[in-house]
């Protein structure tokens, strides 16, 4: 009995702090389950303590790190600069929110993982050096045009994960590599890449671009391009006008159902192309688009592919899980013919890895596929 009393009133704590809870959450509290006692108590005051404001802080964010003096004068105090590395100005996760002053050694800046929300001019008018900025996983809503067009030896900018509704304009010439992945990107200003020749890597990964915002002249002068992620935005049809210098090109995660007749026509060095999670069907897909020698893997997953398409005897990867493929016929998607010369190695297909899962499939492979992959590993049906 008497537990039963004792769950019993336990159960009316339970539910009087629940009460309690109800009514103190429209006043802003970080940890209610603190309080109810006092609350339940109110003839008995502590004092000052139930009286005592919620801490109020200037913002959200902790207060910036700030560390030693450093043996260089101009090193910030938010900042790590090591004389092993003289030319390297580490800030990162420091809570940082403005900029430092940026001393005119650097070439090397790293200001990941804070909370900076601006990147003016001011802290980088004695930074004409740098060349590798992290900006990536901060709170930046806005880069101001002038600030890195008066750096003209920079090299890679990364800027993922922040706030950005457009891609910044005035980047340098020189760039190589621009990471603006996770981002709110819905914009691309005319020419924001122009006369990038020397761009190997553009990440534009889980924005918000859809066709009208990829013209025709967007890629233009990207003469160098090797790797374009526009993976997990909105596009609907295939990016026009990508550099045919791409050796990775990821498309997973849009909406786009059909790839145009030709378009990888003059690609001299593409290997990679992803397209999983989008919309391709059969109809979408004309018979040898994905014909390209120089190819290693294509995946296609999560689609609604309901046959397999052509591809080339150089393949070697190729993901069509999650479709809606219900036969295949290894005679008829036999890169080569299955009467050629056994003996002679340049015509043996070389796919190694074939995932068919998720599809209407059951074993066992069919035995013209086994004929002729001879290369094959590892099938997954
Ligand atoms: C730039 O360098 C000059 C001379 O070294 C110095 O006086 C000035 O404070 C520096 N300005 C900034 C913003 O770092
Ligand atoms: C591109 O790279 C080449 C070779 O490293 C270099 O000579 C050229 O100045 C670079 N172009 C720009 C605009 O920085
Ligand atoms: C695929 O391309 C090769 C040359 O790269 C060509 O010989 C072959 O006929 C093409 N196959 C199809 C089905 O278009
Ligand atoms: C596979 O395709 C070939 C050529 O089109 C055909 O002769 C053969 O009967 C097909 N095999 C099956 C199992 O349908």
């Amino acid at each position: 009995m008497k537990a039963g009393a004792e769950l019993f009133s336990a159960l009316a704590l339970f539910l009087l702090i629940g009460a309690v809870f109800t009514q103190r959450s429209s006043v802003r509290t970080k940890k209610p389950t603190r309080r109810p006692v006092t609350t339940r108590k109110p003839s008995v005051p502590k004092p000052a303590e139930p009286a005592q404001p919620e801490p109020q802080e200037p913002t959200d964010f902790p207060p910036p790190i700030l560390g030693p003096p450093s043996i260089y004068p101009d090193c910030p105090r938010e900042c790590v600069c090591s004389p092993s590395y003289p030319n390297a100005l580490n800030c990162e996760n420091h809570n940082i929110r403005v900029i430092p002053a940026i001393p005119s050694r650097t070439h090397y800046l790293y200001l990941q993982n804070n909370y900076i929300s601006e990147v003016t001019a001011e802290s980088f008018l004695n930074a004409t050096e740098i060349r590798w900025v992290n900006l990536a996983n901060n709170r930046i809503h806005r880069i101001d045009k002038n600030v890195f067009e008066k750096i003209p030896a920079l090299l890679y900018l990364y800027a993922q994960r922040n706030n950005l509704k457009e891609v910044p304009a005035g980047l340098p010439a020189s760039l190589e590599q621009l990471r603006l992945g996770r981002n709110r990107i819905s914009k691309i200003p005319a020419g924001a890449f122009n006369k990038m020749r020397n761009l190997t890597l553009l990440d534009l990964y889980h924005n918000q671009l859809s066709d009208s915002d990829l013209g025709k002249n967007t890629f233009k002068d990207l003469k160098s391009l090797m790797q374009l992620n526009l993976a997990h935005n909105v596009l609907k049809k295939m990016p026009a006008g990508v550099p045919n210098t791409l050796i990775q090109l990821f498309l997973d995660r849009n909406r786009i159902d059909d790839v145009p007749k030709g378009y990888f026509e003059g690609f001299t060095h593409l290997a990679f192309v992803r397209l999983n999670y989008n919309q391709l069907s059969d109809k979408g897909l004309p018979k040898s688009v994905f014909n390209i020698t120089t190819l290693l893997d294509l995946q296609l997953a999560h689609n609604q592919l309901a046959s397999v398409p052509l591809f080339n005897g150089h393949l070697e990867h190729l993901h069509l899980n999650h479709n809606t493929i219900e036969n295949i016929n290894g005679t008829q998607i036999c890169p080569y013919s299955l009467q050629a010369d056994q003996s002679d190695l340049s015509v043996v297909p070389r796919l190694r890895y074939l995932r068919l899962d998720g599809n209407h499939l059951s074993p066992p492979i069919p035995l013209d596929v086994i004929m002729c992959f001879r290369h094959l590993h590892s099938i997954v049906i």
